[in-house]
């Protein structure tokens, strides 16, 4: 059933409203919050290894701060062997000497301090690395020990065990199940991996487990962290007995949703284990929060996550898989609002992350992405680029006008394209490996940024060739010369962001300008803002009301301090978002 129907608001000059969310006024930073996601091995190599490192971020923070946004989350920079990119833990309370050494993990803390941002570090509590010392120590006991009862292992079917335990499948490829080597040399009992074989899946049925994370909870809030981006945070607990699944282990940001009655996912028992983590960080002060990556459909079973005494906020995905679709987005925001103002929870937003092709490409096409966007090739056909970082554009000047939080993904505000001529040989996503190359997986959305155009490696790192090759389009992407174009994309993330801020459209209200929503285009009101976006191919007329930013201005001079006055009868090109100040009176 839709809210759309149920409540009506008066009109407006430009006509009817459907009101779907009234001004939020809780208490917490996060709830209009913008985070911005850094993956630490992209963004900055300052020792010059190849890869980005935690002085690195120490280093560009300054560059971020002048973004204005609130906080910043950390992709794993935890001691790994780098399998799964570093969602593969060996070690959860150090820092991998790729990345640096606590010592500098401190250090960028107080940098960030010192600049008023937030930092969010990843937890992956679903699985660790398999050389993990508990995982090895699991190796070294015999069945049914408690060492062996820290992850799940199971006897194989068949006459000899040599069948997996069931049929699940591994979200990278393959079977979810690796058959170990018993001490004795023997073929032995098989362990449960919903992701890579490196990566074990741990036993949430075992108390051992759960005292072991609260541990690393309170190191790393000790250590002065705003809070945790909990990892596929729907699959800690499986249904008692692993019943076979037909299915395939979607549990993951890049792909559709899991169906409901998967085993491996929405078990009920997760919820108590979040309340846990929320007392454990309420004794940190009401600062502190927990996001879930908790890929559930529908919407209304999202809410469940981030009930008042569970998770702050859960990540989106339904959006970000709207794309342009104008229907599909309006009901996803629509439903988003609704299904979560009734548990008092606070939406997000998100267009792009490490785990998806950049929305810079994939708007790059009219329709799918090839490859469902399981990554791009050479030989795939190829995004129309200048197209893709337009429509990036307004898509994201349409995400940052909706009450709540917004995640980023680093180099979007760089309307960065994914990486594309990437050779076989330096692909590193262990989905390409696992399905024989026929998934290119993620690499293309990890290729490291470019900051100074004129530097080696467009300012990357000055030492060796970056660990994926950056396209040549990087040059003319690069901060320092989008810093100096009036008009650039990163000169439009300030302004956005800036005036969302000074408008304060997290904290706003949303209604549907009817008028103004048709099959190709969308239109909101928050609070005195009223959003346009024109996803079709003809120009539409403009509501009328003063131009506060455009997504493509076609000279600097529309971004001019006294913003232009339309009393209607302008118009809104194709691909293209306004924010306006709507009339007073
Ligand atoms: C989700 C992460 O975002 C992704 O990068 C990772 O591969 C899987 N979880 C497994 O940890
Ligand atoms: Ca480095």
């Amino acid at each position: 059933m839709s809210v759309d129907s149920m409540l009506k608001a008066p009109a407006i000059a430009a006509g009817p409203l459907t009101l779907v969310h009234t001004a939020d006024e809780a208490a917490g930073w996060w709830r209009s919050a913008v985070i911005y996601q850094v993956y630490p091995r992209s963004f900055r190599d300052l020792n010059g290894d190849g890869i980005g490192d935690l002085a690195g971020i120490t280093a560009e923070l300054p560059q971020l701060a002048r973004l204005d946004v609130d906080a910043v989350w950390l992709s794993p920079f935890y001691r790994s062997p780098q399998k799964d990119a570093g969602y593969d833990v060996s070690d959860y309370c150090d820092v991998d000497p790729l990345f640096g050494t606590l010592a500098d993990f401190d250090a960028m803390m107080a940098q960030a301090a010192r600049l008023n941002l937030r930092v969010i570090v990843d937890l992956v509590p679903n699985h660790c690395s398999d050389q993990h010392a508990a995982f090895q120590a699991a190796l070294g006991a015999p069945a049914g020990s408690p060492e062996r009862d820290m992850f799940i292992f199971r006897d194989g079917r068949g006459p000899f065990g040599e069948e997996p335990p069931n049929n699940w499948e591994s979200h990278f490829g393959g079977p979810a199940w690796t058959r170990i080597s018993e001490p004795d040399g023997q073929p032995g009992q098989w362990y449960l991996h919903l992701f890579d074989t490196s990566q074990p899946d741990f036993n949430w049925d075992n108390q051992a487990v759960h005292d072991e994370f609260e541990r690393v909870l309170r190191f790393w809030l000790d250590r002065g962290v705003a809070g945790f981006r909990v990892d596929v945070a729907h699959a800690l607990v499986k249904a008692p007995g692993l019943p076979e699944w037909g299915g395939r282990a979607d549990g993951n940001s890049c792909d559709g949703y899991p169906g409901h009655d998967a085993p491996m996912f929405g078990q009920p028992a997760l919820h108590d284990i979040y309340r846990a983590w929320r007392r454990i960080l309420a004794e940190y002060g009401p600062d502190r929060i927990l996001c879930a990556e908790a890929n559930v459909d529908p919407l209304p079973r999202l809410a469940d996550w981030v009930r008042p005494d569970e998770m702050h906020q859960a990540f989106n995905f339904p959006y970000l898989h709207a794309g342009l679709d104008v229907h599909r987005l309006r009901g996803v925001i629509t439903d988003s609002l609704v299904a979560l103002d009734a548990v008092g929870a606070p939406s997000t937003w998100v267009l792009s992350n490490h785990d998806v092709v950049r929305h810079a490409t994939r708007f790059g096409y009219d329709g799918p992405a090839p490859r469902d966007g399981d990554g791009i090739g050479t030989f795939d056909r190829q995004p129309d680029s200048v197209l893709g970082r337009k429509r990036a554009a307004a898509a994201s000047m349409f995400m940052l006008g909706l009450p709540g939080g917004a995640y980023l993904y680093q180099g979007e505000e760089l309307g960065l394209p994914d990486g594309i001529d990437i050779p076989d040989s330096q692909r590193q996503d262990p989905t390409f490996a696992r399905t024989g190359g026929e998934r290119l997986g993620r690499d293309g959305c990890r290729v490291p940024l470019p900051w100074r155009a004129a530097e080696p490696h467009t300012g990357f790192g000055s030492g060796q060739d970056p660990w994926l090759p950056q396209p040549a389009s990087f040059a003319e992407l690069a901060r320092d010369v989008q810093t100096e174009q009036p008009t650039s994309h990163l000169n439009l993330y300030r302004r956005m962001l800036a005036m969302r801020r000074q408008l304060d459209l997290g904290r706003g209200s949303l209604a549907w300008l009817e008028n103004w929503c048709s099959d190709t285009s969308l239109a909101y009101v928050n609070g005195t803002t009223l959003v346009v976006m024109n996803v079709g191919p003809d120009p539409v007329d403009l509501p009328p009301g003063h131009v506060l930013l455009r997504s493509s201005p076609e000279s600097a001079e529309q971004y001019s301090a006294s913003p232009e006055t339309y009393d209607g009868g302008h118009q809104l090109g194709s691909g293209e978002t306004v924010w306006l100040n709507l009339p007073v009176g």
